[in-house]
């Protein structure tokens, strides 16, 4: 096989088809550059070349630092530069192994390099597996707001090898259990039951996670550039994503997953006073966020300063803020403008949480 197609292949069939990916590359003279953290590297590289046959094989690697704080300008320049420097040309592979962080940066150098080389993605973090690395977002953080320069480039494949989840620590795992919760709210509500009253180590990951994969490709196959419908996987992430961005500003250590924990967790409460989603949906999760993420223990004193961070948010614009809601599980509606006194609201809701 040349190329992976874009298809999502997993376990077993992951490994052969990488083993034939590199192989082919290699025949044909394309050069392969693994794009690694030192995490990824120590962790989980050593699982793939082992694993999938493929220490024969030639490749340049390239390694960055881990962590939000390193999802700037400067670290893809230097992808770029290891690109050219290692004499990578058009035909050239990245492959990014490694969280949603990486996947991201790993995917906007593949898709500017020498106008677009081929990139796979080997995500290596949950949610990364069921988000991230899944429906060709790619960018980084600008002058500390997310995400902020970035385009849509599709990775040739993606490889999910499940073993990667136990070179994880727990609070890793947790922060992936709230992107695996969006979307039991905004497609799949046989997530839920799923998800509550389960501890984290019993749940089935490998079923988790294709039901994830599975409800992102059919949205992201309706509407690839965010026009409409794929605004409803931004659910929890509007809220998310500011707090992410106000943290990022004050080197507060919250992880994306966590942000949106939160995020979740004000966005249904907003869902619970605006539309018509029923309470006891809100309770629930409630009890879920305080098994998960009962370590997260900011208090947001001042609401302006998360409201400030929305406006500039791509998801809004004219000065309002739209919002992803849910009249019930599986039933999302988006571009819901809520006033800055519905947020304060929500924010002030989360903080008596807190208490
Ligand atoms: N993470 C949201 C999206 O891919 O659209």
């Amino acid at each position: 096989m040349n190329k992976p197609e874009g298809r999502i292949f997993f376990g077993s069939e992951a490994c052969e088809t990488m083993h034939h990916y590199f192989d082919s590359c290699f025949a044909s003279g394309r050069m392969i550059f693994i794009l690694v953290d030192e995490n990824s590297r120590k962790c989980c590289l050593p699982i793939l070349l082992s694993n999938c046959d493929l220490n024969q094989y030639k490749f340049t690697m390239i390694e960055i630092q881990s962590g939000e704080k390193n999802k700037t300008l400067e670290t893809v320049a230097f992808i770029w530069e290891q690109l050219t420097i290692g004499g990578a040309d058009r035909k050239s592979v990245l492959i990014n192994l490694g969280g949603g962080v990486l996947c991201d940066m790993g995917g906007f150098a593949a898709s500017c390099y020498n106008r677009g080389i081929e990139t796979v993605n080997i995500p290596t973090t949950l949610l990364a597996m069921v988000d991230a690395a899944v429906g060709g977002k790619t960018g980084f953080d600008f002058i500390t707001y997310k995400n902020h320069i970035g385009s849509f480039y599709q990775p040739s494949g993606i490889f999910v090898f499940e073993e990667f989840l136990k070179t994880l620590e727990i609070r890793q795992i947790e922060a992936g259990l709230a992107e695996v919760i969006k979307y039991g709210f905004i497609s799949d509500q046989s997530l839920l039951e799923k998800l509550y009253g389960s501890k984290t180590e019993t749940l089935s990951f490998n079923e988790l996670i294709q039901i994830c994969i599975h409800a992102k490709i059919e949205i992201t196959t309706i509407d690839p550039n965010e026009q409409g419908l794929r605004k409803i996987l931004n659910f929890g992430h509007t809220i998310g994503h500011a707090i992410e961005s106000f943290a990022l500003n004050r080197e507060i250590d919250i992880l994306h997953g966590e942000a949106v924990a939160v995020g979740l967790l004000c966005e249904l409460w907003l869902s619970v006073k605006y539309k018509s989603l029923d309470s006891n949906v809100l309770n629930d999760y409630i009890l879920f966020y305080h098994y998960h993420f009962s370590h997260l223990t900011y208090v947001f004193e001042n609401a302006n300063e998360i409201i400030d961070r929305m406006m500039l948010d791509k998801k809004n614009s004219s000065g309002l803020l739209k919002f992803v809601l849910i009249n019930k599980p599986g039933e999302p509606i988006w571009d819901e403008v809520i006033t800055n006194d519905g947020v304060k609201e929500c924010l002030e809701f989360y903080n008596t949480l807190k208490i």
